[in-house]
């Protein structure tokens, strides 16, 4: 009789800030559990030190991982790799361009919300998305409300 075969699954996310800031999440995942993580970046010193103070906290359940509730652009990042992780990562827009007035890619709109931008109004002047017909922004805010816990 053979022992029953181990359900495994190795994850790994990587998520960017504009090429300068990048978290990356390895999981190795044992019948649901977590059995070895690594979690390694490069960015900011308060992003280090945040990916160093969430190393222990990477164990038990996938399903059960925190994420961090703060809203520093090494939060916001932190936990889309981990929602990723889970597979709870539901980003609520999905085309490439998301002011077409203005041609504004949604990369830069999502990359402005996290690098501190909180309003449709900040978003306007940062990035010009919805400064002309303004149909795209209930779209943004979408974005800010589900970036922004
Ligand atoms: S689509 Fe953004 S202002 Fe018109």
């Amino acid at each position: 009789m053979s022992a029953p075969k181990l359900e495994t699954q190795k994850i790994t996310q990587t998520v960017t800030l504009q090429g300068r800031d990048e978290i990356t999440l390895d999981l190795d995942i044992v019948q649901g559990q977590v059995a070895h993580a690594t979690l390694s970046g490069r960015g900011c010193t308060e992003m280090l030190s945040l990916l160093q103070a969430w190393r222990p906290k990477l164990v038990g359940a996938l399903a059960d991982l925190v994420v961090p509730e703060g809203n520093t652009h090494s939060e916001i990042l932190l936990r889309e790799a981990i929602l990723k992780a889970r597979g709870e990562w539901k980003f609520p827009y999905e085309d490439q361009e998301l002011c077409h007035c203005r041609a504004v890619a949604t990369s830069k709109v999502d990359a402005a919300i996290i690098g501190g931008c909180r309003s449709v109004r900040a978003i306007a002047r940062e990035t010009s998305a919805g400064t002309s017909c303004g149909s795209c922004r209930p779209d943004t805010e979408a974005i800010i409300a589900y970036r922004l816990k």
